[in-house]
């Protein structure tokens, strides 16, 4: 019964553990490669769809010369913005 418990416990709590975790990698990711060139506000303050996202985001990474800004890195921003800033 107690092994019953103990399970449950960790079925519910490790989704919320790990999706906060993600989160947090997320905005560190987007606060250290967002704030180069302007201040975050420039991307709080709209809200876009998530294609607008994807737009904007490899715009941003045109204008960076080098790789600032990876694709990967890239489609954490895109996800992560469009779950704080999505219409
Ligand atoms: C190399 C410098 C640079 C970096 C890095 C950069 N931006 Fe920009 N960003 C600009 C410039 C310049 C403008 C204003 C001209 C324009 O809109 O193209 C701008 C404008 C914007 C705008 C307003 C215009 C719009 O399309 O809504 C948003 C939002 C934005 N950036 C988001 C981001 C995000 C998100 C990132 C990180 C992925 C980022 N920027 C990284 C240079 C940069």
């Amino acid at each position: 019964m107690r092994l019953v418990l103990v399970t449950l416990c960790i079925l519910i709590l490790f989704p919320l553990w790990a999706s906060s975790f993600d989160e947090k990698m997320a905005r560190k990711v987007f606060e250290s490669r967002c704030s180069i060139c302007h201040p975050l506000e420039w991307s709080l303050e709209r809200k876009k769809t998530k294609k607008g996202w994807k737009e904007t985001v490899d715009r941003m990474r045109k204008k960076t010369a080098g790789n600032i800004i990876n694709e990967e890195d890239a489609a954490i921003i895109v996800d992560y913005l469009y779950k704080i800033r999505g219409k």
